[in-house]
């Protein structure tokens, strides 16, 4: 069996970049035989981000229920919340002892907070928490913790692997084959969703389109991307259109073809918008339907984040007794 594991950061509204980038192809992949799945909400993660205890809880919500709502089954899989798993920030301190400083000072996330304090002519760790430092190890602990073996992931998460693989590998080294290095697993076609300004949709850029956004919000959002000045009868660059990218990522092969032949035969804007509209909507609304009546019962869906929970913990707690052995630490079971 293949083990695959991902995860969500619950630090806002789940978006089109996180269904089309993680969840659609997760979701998928569970299905298929021979593959044991791993989902779960990174609330640890979030902390780096949000200080605010409702946004941290009604993300995980929405996240849980997105989840669901897009056909995962919490049977056929382990579904839980990173928090739930109390070995995830344990085996993170085993890892911490391992993790080269310099590797971590390299990480995107880190590398770019410092490099914008240094060009504002101000501490290069100005702002910077310890935790945003160490987001690498906390991941590859979510990570080696259940031997996964591909971690299907947008690409600006690949350097993230990466590291977890370095680190898993690290440890190997020194006290036996107890990790598996994983491998990340990039959708090609989707691999970086843009947001309505162009630029990666993300959170941090207020970019993004809300996964389930009602029908008109989606409109409106859909309305608002950005194009260039281009009239109606010009043709249009389909290349590094983020319309274009967009339908591409909720469209079949035949239907993209279609939509570049009708960009160079000059497609106005409205109705290239229109059209990439209803392709989302198509895919979205059922899913939308069942979103809402599972938000709306969150005693349920806290049910089966504890239920997850248990399932997971069946795998961590001997494993970490057998790393706690292996550096040389009771087992505390
Ligand atoms: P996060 O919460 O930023 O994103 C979750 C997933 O969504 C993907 N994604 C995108 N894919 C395509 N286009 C986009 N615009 C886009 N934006 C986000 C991300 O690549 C990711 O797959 N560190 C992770 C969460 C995490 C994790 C893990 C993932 C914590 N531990 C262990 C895998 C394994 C993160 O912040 O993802």
């Amino acid at each position: 069996v293949t083990r695959v594991l991902t995860g969500i950061t619950t630090s806002g509204t789940p978006h089109l970049g996180n269904y089309a980038g993680a969840i659609r192809p997760a979701v998928a992949a569970s299905r298929r035989p021979g593959v044991e799945s791993f989902y779960f909400l990174a609330d640890y993660h979030s902390l780096i981000k949000v200080q605010d205890p409702a946004r941290v809880q009604r993300s995980t919500l929405e996240i849980a229920a997105s989840w669901l709502a897009c056909g995962l089954d919490p049977e056929q899989v382990w579904f839980y919340r990173q928090s739930d798993i109390p070995e995830i920030p344990e085996l993170t301190w085993l890892l911490t002892c391992v993790a080269g400083k310099g590797l971590l000072n390299r990480a995107h996330a880190y590398k770019a907070a410092v490099d914008k304090n240094t060009e504002a002519g101000e501490d290069p760790d100005a702002g910077v928490t310890a935790g945003l430092f160490m987001y690498p190890v906390l991941m590859a602990a979510d990570i080696l913790m259940f031997r996964a073996h591909s971690v299907p992931v947008g690409r600006d998460q690949i350097q993230h692997i990466e590291m977890a693989r370095d680190f898993g590998a690290r440890f190997n080294h020194l006290y036996g084959e107890h990790f598996v290095l994983p491998e990340a697993a990039i959708e090609e076609n989707v691999a970086t969703l843009p947001g309505l300004d162009g630029r990666k949709m993300s959170k941090s850029y207020d970019n993004t389109i809300p996964l389930f956004s009602p029908r008109e919000q989606l409109r409106k959002l859909v309305f608002s991307i950005k194009t260039d000045s281009r009239q109606p009868g010009e043709p249009k660059q389909a290349e590094g259109s983020a319309l274009f990218q967009l339908y591409q990522a909720f469209a079949t092969l035949e239907q993209t073809a279609d939509f570049a032949r009708a960009f160079a035969d000059g497609i106005g804007w409205g109705e290239a918008k229109q059209a990439l509209f209803e392709q989302l909507d198509a895919e979205l609304a059922p899913l939308r339907e069942k979103y809402e009546a599972l938000i709306a019962r969150p005693g349920e869906i806290e049910q089966v984040l504890l239920a997850g929970a248990d399932k997971a913990r069946r795998i961590a707690t001997p494993f970490i007794g057998e790393l706690r052995r292996a550096v040389g630490l009771r087992d505390l079971r």
